[in-house]
């Protein structure tokens, strides 16, 4: 089967590219080790104001260090820093945007949990989406799976008892479908938003909604629909976080014949404010995001 680095090769990637790539995806094998011993929470707050978990420090610290010490990062956004952390010493005009630990409620209660990752070539942490020079997520299940893109389709890795990744499958194609999750309590839902659940629960929608975004997205990447963290009623901008959350796995949704939308434009148009950029996001099945966004324009 073939190897990470075969694929990037294959793939025309400059070295440099694939070294990052390579060095970032490997993380996934000592964050999972890092799980036993970092069960609880860190007592403390990030900048969307959430309590963080001590596996979102321990992996953003991990992950942080390998950066700079690597030397192929210019500058690094992440969930779990304020601020663009930039690293003057960097050889090389890389951007990373990370969520080190997506799912962080789930830790306790051991159900998959993930790492999204996005690379920039361009040195600029705060670009849109369609920027992205590459996007991956490891996602920490039975398997610790590498979903990535770096602009020629999606392909799935699986790290192998040696610590190998080795393909599983690609160029991975996203089908039309009807699982859908959704975030944002039922009663303070919008009534478009509502309209929409309601438009593939007719259709016989089957809800899937874990907790982890990573999860969720790569369940809807192999069997088709949505996954939704839409605006509610008393609050306009959803939770998630459009350069670290949405851009990525935007990107790879994309690379599948997928899309990623807010209800009225494509998410990776919008250019983020700052780090912490908070937007609704609707993200999944091209058939899906084209019905949303004729409900939103009613
Ligand atoms: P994170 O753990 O990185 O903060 O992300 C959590 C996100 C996303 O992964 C998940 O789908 C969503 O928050 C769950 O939110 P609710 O608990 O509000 O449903
Ligand atoms: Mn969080
Ligand atoms: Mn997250
Ligand atoms: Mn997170």
């Amino acid at each position: 089967m073939t190897t990470l680095r075969e694929y990037l090769d294959s793939a025309g990637c400059e070295p440099a590219l694939s070294d990052l790539i390579v060095l970032i995806s490997a993380q996934a094998a000592p964050i999972r080790d890092a799980f036993i011993s970092n069960q609880s929470y860190a007592g403390t707050e990030n900048s969307s104001g959430e309590e963080q978990a001590a596996l979102d420090v321990w992996s953003d610290e991990h992950i942080t260090k390998i950066l700079e010490d690597s030397g192929l990062v210019k500058e690094l956004a992440s969930e779990e820093k304020p601020d663009i952390l930039k690293f003057p010493g960097a050889t090389e005009n890389y951007a990373v945007v990370m969520d080190p630990l997506d799912g962080s409620s789930l830790i306790q209660v051991n159900l998959c949990v993930g790492t999204i990752v996005g690379i920039y070539d361009n040195g600029d942490a705060l670009s849109k989406g369609e920027d992205l020079r590459a996007a991956m997520y490891m996602l920490y299940g039975p398997m610790t799976v590498l979903t990535i893109t770096v602009g020629k389709g999606v392909f799935t890795f699986a790290m192998d008892e040696t610590g190998e990744y080795r393909m599983l499958d690609g160029p991975v194609k996203m089908p039309e479908g009807k699982i859908y999750g959704s975030g944002g309590l039922n009663k303070d839902w919008t009534e478009k938003h509502r309209n929409f659940i309601e438009s593939i629960e007719k259709e016989g929608g089957k809800l899937r909604y874990s907790g982890s975004f990573v999860a969720d997205f790569h369940q809807i990447l192999k069997y088709g629909g949505v996954y939704c963290y839409p605006a509610t009623i008393d609050n306009n901008t959803g939770k998630l976080r459009l350069a670290f959350e949405a851009n990525p796995i935007g990107f790879i949704a994309k690379q599948a014949g997928g899309a990623i939308s807010d209800g009225h434009t494509s998410l990776l148009e919008i250019k983020p404010e700052k780090p912490h950029h908070k937007t609704p996001i609707y993200v999944g099945s091209s058939g899906l995001i084209k019905r949303l966004e004729e409900i939103y324009r009613e």
